[in-house]
């Protein structure tokens, strides 16, 4: 279990640097429910992890437990290698970690400006410092290419659904995110939309930001993932890069939680083994 890195010179294949958040033994019950059983995962600095699996997987919770809204029944999770503990939304924005919620939680009657700096205004002789946020957040979704949007001025009410998942990837950014959490970003969207949110994650991974996106869709998956996880009734059975997939072993993985042996995932037993 605990076979992570730690004190071995050089020899794992991802650098424990780029290890932004390592989950190690997640487990998280409901009652009877288990929810998620001792997962392992690690997620990478600029990479694009894809979660997947059935519903009721665990997915959510998962995440949840990442961005402080439940707390796990046992397991540790470790931010840059220092193990932590996230107890609220807060405690996971102060550490860097932003969640992007299919409903997104951002306000209607306020417009982009409003809505990027929601809880955290700039402040300018005791006023709001309307021209530099106006400015920033011009800048911000500028820097990431979203260019559909005509009015930062605009309320988000009247923002079609691609535009409005922009907004809060930018709120994510411009407050420095190291890790964006997005929980089903285009399960509402068109075609064109899916393609400008899936555009805008592959330019947060480029940025050096690590992205996990909860996803149904595999050919969304395939399309921005670099790495693959999967879960089974609470359980990782399977996490690794991309290209060892193809779209019929991850809906074998998804519906049946198959795998070939039956180690540990996310390579622990391989660490264990690669000493000699
Ligand atoms: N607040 C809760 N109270 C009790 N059980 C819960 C709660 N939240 C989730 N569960 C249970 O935990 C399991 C995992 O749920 P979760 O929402 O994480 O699944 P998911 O993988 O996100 O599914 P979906 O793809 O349908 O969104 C399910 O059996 C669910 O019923
Ligand atoms: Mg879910």
């Amino acid at each position: 279990m605990t076979v992570v890195a730690e004190g071995r010179p050089g020899g794992a294949t991802v650098a424990e640097g780029d290890l932004l958040l390592q989950l190690r033994g997640i487990s998280k019950n409901f009652g009877a429910v288990e929810a998620l059983r001792h997962v392992d995962l690690d997620i990478p600095a600029g990479k694009v992890t894809a979660l997947v699996g059935d519903n009721g997987a665990g997915k959510s919770t998962l995440i949840k437990t990442v961005a402080g809204i439940w707390a796990p029944t046992s397991g540790e999770i470790r931010w840059k290698g220092t193990p932590v503990t996230i107890r609220t939304p807060r405690e996971a924005d102060a550490l860097g970690i932003a969640t992007v919620y299919q409903d997104l939680a951002l306000c209607d009657n306020l417009d982009i400006v409003q809505n990027m700096y929601l809880g955290h205004e700039l402040l300018s002789h005791r006023l709001l410092d309307e021209t530099q946020m106006e400015l920033s957040a011009k800048q911000t979704l500028a820097d990431l290419s979203v260019t559909t949007v005509q009015s930062v001025r605009q309320p988000v009410g009247s923002l079609s659904g691609g535009q409005r998942q922009s907004v809060a990837v930018a709120r994510a950014v411009m407050r420095d995110a190291q890790l964006v959490i997005m929980d089903e970003p285009t399960a509402a969207l068109g075609v064109s939309q899916t393609a400008q949110v899936l555009d805008l994650i592959k330019r947060l991974a480029e940025r050096g930001i690590a992205v996990i996106v909860i996803s149904h869709n595999l050919s969304d998956v395939f399309a921005v993932a670099d790495r693959l996880a999967v879960l089974y009734l609470g359980r990782l059975v399977e996490a690794g890069p991309i290209d060892a997939y193809d779209t019929q072993r991850a809906v074998e993985l998804i519906t049946t939680g198959s795998k070939n042996g039956g180690v540990s995932p996310n390579g622990g037993d391989a660490v264990s083994g690669a000493g000699a």
